[in-house]
């Protein structure tokens, strides 16, 4: 008899350990069927915010709510398990007092048995990233381009391009670190401000267009399966596209459906025929 050893799953420390080492591997996750796909290959899944746009055709991820993280979170719970998972607070859920924060991420970690919440903030989140990590709920930092104040910050864009920014990113991110986090997102980062924040913080630093010099990459799974349909940073490496794929597929099941191809008969369920089944 062969006994199926599963790998374990990646805890917070697992995660931590990896600072300086080799490079940690992360993806975004918003359901059962692609956090089977990704669990094999990553160290880390994050449910996103980022599903409030790519999912559900939001323009921003503001109007995200706990409700649909938890909903997410669950189904790629329900998919994975040997990567670490984290469900990102969105906005408005922890903004305005450590005790908000604190009673949202506890409402996260117990109904969708997740490692850790991640929320976007530097300096400003300190006291509310230390209150969370005191109480036993593990945080991933998120510095540089952060969507849910993109609406402040002037919209989509890189960051850290001028002295000032620079500075700013850095200290915002060494405010995260001494606070607790376990790790931290450097999002739209020029790749100097990137290498100097890795040197300078003590947790490894995911990089999504901040370079290669971070500790680890995150992608949006959607982007780089070819699957957005709107603009696609210029950070994004593209390895398929199955957006044309699926309009390639569901252009042949049209026509086939529509010259009565489809089903054949094969596809079908045949009558019972004296006594025996046909199909
Ligand atoms: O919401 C998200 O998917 C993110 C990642 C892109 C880092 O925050």
């Amino acid at each position: 008899m062969s006994v199926q050893v599963q790998p374990k799953r990646k805890t917070i420390n697992d995660i931590k350990a990896q600072k300086g080492r080799a490079p940690l591997v992360c993806l975004t996750a918003y359901t059962t069927p692609m956090a089977q796909l990704l669990d094999p290959h990553c160290d880390l899944l994050l449910v996103g915010d980022s599903l409030g746009m790519v999912l559900y055709g939001m323009k921003s991820t503001l109007s995200v709510t706990l409700d649909m993280m938890i909903a997410h979170a669950k189904a790629v719970r329900r998919g994975a398990s040997q990567s670490c998972i984290i469900v990102d607070l969105p906005f408005g859920t922890y903004q305005k007092s450590p005790e908000q924060a604190f009673e949202n991420a506890a409402r996260v970690m117990a109904e969708t048995d997740c490692d850790g919440v991640k929320l976007e903030g530097g300096a400003e989140m300190a006291e509310t990233i230390a209150f969370l990590c005191q109480r036993g709920i593990p945080v991933f930092g998120h510095v540089g381009l952060m969507p849910q104040s993109v609406n402040a910050a002037g919209g989509f864009r890189s960051h850290g391009r001028d002295e000032v920014e620079a500075q700013k990113i850095k200290s915002d991110a060494l405010a995260v670190a001494k606070s607790g986090a376990f790790a931290c997102v450097v999002e739209g980062t020029v790749e100097g401000v990137a290498r100097e924040i890795t040197k300078l913080i003590p947790i490894p630093t995911i990089g999504i267009g901040a370079s290669v010099t971070c500790d680890g990459q995150i992608l949006v799974t959607d982007d780089l399966l070819g699957l957005s349909n709107d603009f696609t940073p210029k950070f994004v490496k593209q390895y398929a596209a199955l957006g044309n794929e699926i309009t390639d597929a569901v252009t042949r099941y049209a026509e086939d459906v529509r010259e009565r191809k489809f089903p054949e008969p094969e596809h079908c369920f045949g009558l019972k025929l004296g006594g025996q089944n046909n199909g």
